[in-house]
């Protein structure tokens, strides 16, 4: 039996439930900041999750091999909730009491702050679903291994998590952001990236007769220039194509062509459909451009995640319940990024909407994610878990 006076509405119920656990969800926070773990290794932040979910009415599922389920209510209409469990091999800088004990790992891109706020709308989803106030099925994806490619998503989706599921929902930290701000957007939020390694061999030799050689230095320089050159003539320039080189290594002295080179890069665009034509391209061309100086060309080519692509009805169920929590001017637009989110996976299958929330203190620094110095507005947990239980009573109710 529920105490809940007769006539009370999800959302004062939802804010009087995230009020009450404030501290404990701050403290569940800062928790998982001082025990970070890296992808595939959730397994204590997992165990924490289950432990703040005990006593309630949330059966929670384990998924093998990582990351857990839990679901509530009743009916044919289900809408799923995400946040992230995985931490980066990254020295926390912050010297917070808080700080990682972990030395090399931190949560430097907020999904401490995803979780805190998801454990948050669980707890008030508990109370609206036992106050005869939710009108269908909600289930919780805490997902592992966002950040390394091929991430976690799509071991959830394979474990069939999104089966009967209508829409979903997920939030990512914003520092750039002021407390208190959601971004939204309606269609693509992130961009589609994927990486690059690229192995050159040929016949090496002495500088001095560069004719009797596989000159594969001069082609590897081609290669850098002309890749992302050619490319931005073979895909709509409006899908936004970026080819960025992070490693070149080749030779080891001045008057030597060596025999090996590699380098590595990232692949990154904004548009899906061009996605699609992205890697057989680029494989085709690796190949051609370095065919003149007859040097060969290995290329493994991992396609990391497509663009989140925000639905405009999941969008505006975000939008009304930011809107209850925060009124109407707390949310704003957002533009769209090239970093890259597994999230969209989910969305590559089903409707929903991820909204970027606002992690920075009015008037302080603006930090950057991925970042050891991170440091994240603590309100920003408790809006989130508001936001969060607000969209999916909303979306079961709409
Ligand atoms: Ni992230």
């Amino acid at each position: 039996m529920s105490d809940t006076p007769a006539g009370e509405s999800p959302t004062t119920l939802i804010a009087t439930v995230i009020e009450k656990y404030a501290d404990q969800l701050i403290d569940f926070r800062r928790d998982l900041h001082a025990h970070p773990e890296l992808a595939w290794t959730e397994a204590r932040t997992t165990g924490k999750v289950i432990d703040a979910l005990a006593g309630t009415d949330w059966e929670v599922t384990e998924i093998a091999g990582g990351g857990l389920i839990a679901e509530i209510g009743t009916g044919e209409r289900r809408v799923a909730l995400r946040a992230d469990l995985d931490a980066l091999p990254v020295e926390d800088l912050t010297k917070d009491p808080w700080a990682s004990t972990i030395p090399g790992v931190a949560h430097a891109c907020g999904h401490d702050v995803h979780t805190a706020a998801l454990v948050g709308a669980a707890l008030a989803i508990n109370e609206v679903q036992a106050s005869g106030l939710l009108h269908g099925r909600v289930r919780l994806l805490f997902q592992p291994a966002e950040e390394i490619m091929p991430g976690g998503a799509l071991h959830l989706i394979q474990a069939g998590v999104l089966d009967d599921v209508h829409q979903v929902f997920g939030l990512h930290c914003d520092p750039s952001l002021d407390v208190g701000r959601l971004g939204l957007r309606e269609g693509p939020l992130t961009g589609a990236a994927d990486s690059l390694f690229v192995r050159l061999g040929g016949k090496g030799g002495h500088t001095s007769r560069p004719h009797l050689t596989e000159d594969l230095t001069f082609a590897l320089g081609k290669l850098i220039t002309e890749l992302p050159a050619i490319l931005s003539r073979r895909l709509d320039p409006r899908a936004g194509v970026s080819v960025v080189w992070g490693m070149v290594q080749a030779g080891a002295a001045a008057n030597v062509i060596p025999g090996r080179g590699t380098l590595a890069g990232t692949v990154r665009m904004l548009d899906a459909v061009a996605w699609a034509d992205a890697e057989h391209l680029v494989r085709t061309l690796v190949g051609q451009i370095v065919a003149p100086y007859g040097v060969s060309a290995e290329v493994t080519y991992q396609r990391g995640v497509p663009p989140v692509v925000n639905d405009v009805a999941a969008t505006a169920i975000l939008a009304g319940a930011v809107e209850r929590v925060l009124g109407y001017h707390g949310h704003v637009s957002t533009t769209q990024s090239l970093g890259g989110e597994d999230f969209g996976w989910y969305l590559d299958r089903i409707p929903g909407s991820m909204a970027r929330l606002g992690t920075r203190t009015p008037g302080g620094p603006t930090y950057d994610l991925h970042q050891g110095n991170l440091r994240v507005d603590e309100r920003a947990t408790c809006i989130g878990a508001r936001v969060l239980a607000e969209a999916a009573v909303a979306a079961l109710t709409g």
